[in-house]
């Protein structure tokens, strides 16, 4: 049989000494239980293991305590229960794909797996992993009906993917910085991220949580998106840097985001289609944006009383009248001012569009642009209510 490739030492051999030995092979393939009570001498295995499609049993990894490769089960779709009482460390990955009636996966003692592959596990409902797992470099859990990731409890992370989880309600990690990215889309309804102790992170997206928790939160290298989710407040207290974009698309509840120590967004900062968000006057200290500033929406006030230096364009347009929020803008615009880049700000627009859209006419509140692009001569938006207090002069910005 194929699994007796790997070569047994000669004490595991010698039966009671065996608490010491170590086994090794390429790839094991285990077709049933007696296949994997095989194995319980090897403390430690090193080479990977692997699940042959057609198993049925329920398998038992008893014995094996660290695994130097991957365990591996793809596709096996009679097997109901997995499980290792003295499993400590995969070196490798932990995949699981295609397991559809896998409904008990049980790893008591696992602290330690470099990479953590799971898809379309239709039955797995949770995870009986006493200790937990706390680190691991990649993360990638998709299409299963898990319930909560009890038994995952990073603190390190490199790559954090969770999609497609329909009953995910809670995820919770104490994750002190997450090296390269963070995904979460499409789990479950009600589904909260929390993690308390976040400090840093690379690139995070969120996108269709009800929940967001990241009170510690300093800094994010790269960039940080809200897309689609379902919460009203969004609050980072601790965060001051986004070296990338900072973008709130689509959630159509959210009404109050407050970062009230944000100072600088490295690249663009986007806040567009969501409807209930009217106030804008969270970001009380941004002094800085090195892209383009791009909000659009249903605003009724937007201010941000330390912006200092905007580097890209700057686009404002709202449903409702935000004739003095542009008059103030308006006058930080120019090229040796405060927004260097094309200045547009209208109010009362049928459609607010995004950042190198015209506003249409029909508003009667302010409406101003200037531009660089066609040298000396300024783009001028005429408002609708022509000879009212709407227009604001154009101002010509001039690199
Ligand atoms: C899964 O295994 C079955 C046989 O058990 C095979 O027919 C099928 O092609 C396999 N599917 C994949 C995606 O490997
Ligand atoms: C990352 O987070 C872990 C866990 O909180 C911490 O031990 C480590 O010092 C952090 N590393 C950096 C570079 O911040
Ligand atoms: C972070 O996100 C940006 C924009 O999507 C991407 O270009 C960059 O490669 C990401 N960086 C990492 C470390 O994932
Ligand atoms: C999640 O949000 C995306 C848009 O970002 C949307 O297309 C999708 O339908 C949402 N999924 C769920 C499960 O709500
Ligand atoms: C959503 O989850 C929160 C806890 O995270 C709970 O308080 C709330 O009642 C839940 N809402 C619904 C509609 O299930
Ligand atoms: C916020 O930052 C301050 C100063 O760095 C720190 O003392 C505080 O513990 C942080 N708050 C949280 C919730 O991490
Ligand atoms: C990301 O930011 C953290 C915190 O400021 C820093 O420790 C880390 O070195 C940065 N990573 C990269 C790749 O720049
Ligand atoms: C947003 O919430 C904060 C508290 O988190 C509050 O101080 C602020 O007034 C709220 N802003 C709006 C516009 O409701
Ligand atoms: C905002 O909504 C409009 C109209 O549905 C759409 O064309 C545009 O792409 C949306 N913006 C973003 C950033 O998704
Ligand atoms: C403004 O609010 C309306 C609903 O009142 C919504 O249909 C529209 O998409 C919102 N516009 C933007 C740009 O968010
Ligand atoms: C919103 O703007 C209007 C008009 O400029 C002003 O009267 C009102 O006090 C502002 N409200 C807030 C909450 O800033």
């Amino acid at each position: 049989m194929s699994f007796l490739k790997y070569a047994l030492p000669a004490l595991a051999v010698a039966g009671r000494a065996a608490a010491q030995s170590s086994c090794s092979a390429a790839t094991t393939t285990i077709q049933n239980a007696g296949d994997a009570s095989a194995l319980a001498s090897c403390t430690t295995f090193t080479g990977s293991i692997a699940i042959a499609t057609g198993t049925t049993d329920n398998i038992a990894l008893d014995g094996i305590q660290k695994i130097q490769g991957s365990l591996i089960a793809n596709n096996v779709t009679g097997m109901t229960q997995l499980s290792a009482g003295d499993l400590e460390t995969i070196t490798d990955s932990f995949t699981l794909s295609e397991l559809t009636v896998l409904s008990s996966l049980t790893f008591p003692v696992l602290t330690n797996v470099d990479m953590i592959e799971w898809t379309a596990l239709p039955a797995l409902q949770q995870l009986s992993f006493t200790n937990g797992v706390q680190t691991a470099s990649q993360v990638s859990i998709q299409n299963t009906q898990l319930n909560t990731l009890d038994g995952i409890n990073l603190q390190v992370v490199d790559q954090f993917f969770i999609a497609n989880n329909n009953y995910l309600e809670n995820i919770e990690m104490q994750l002190g910085n997450i090296t390269t990215s963070l995904i979460l889309e499409s789990n479950g309804k009600n589904v909260s991220a929390i993690f308390p102790n976040l400090d840093w992170a690379y690139n995070m997206t969120f996108r269709n949580c009800s929940q967001v928790s990241i009170p510690s939160l300093a800094s994010l290298n790269g960039s940080m998106g809200f897309y689609s989710n379902e919460f009203s407040t969004l609050n980072a207290p601790n965060l001051t840097t986004v070296g990338g974009t900072l973008s709130f698309v689509s959630n159509t509840d959210l009404s109050n985001v407050t970062m009230p120590s944000l100072k600088s967004v490295g690249g663009g900062f986007q806040i567009a289609n969501n409807t209930e968000f009217k106030i804008v006057n969270g970001f009380p200290k941004l002094a800085t944006v090195g892209g383009a500033l791009d909000f659009y929406g249903n605003f009724t006030n937007v201010t941000l009383p330390s912006l200092s230096d905007v580097r890209g364009a700057f686009n404002l347009q709202s449903s409702a009248d935000i004739t003095d929020d542009c008059s103030t803008f308006q006058s930080l615009a120019g090229s040796n001012n405060v927004i260097k880049g094309t200045f547009t700000c209208a109010g009362e627009q049928a459609k607010p569009s995004g950042q190198g859209s015209t506003p249409s006419s029909t508003g009667s509140s302010s409406s101003s642009s200037s531009t660089h692009s066609s040298g000396a001569i300024p783009m001028y938006i005429p408002t609708g209510a022509a000879g009212f207090m709407g227009v604001v002069a154009a101002v010509f910005g001039i690199f």
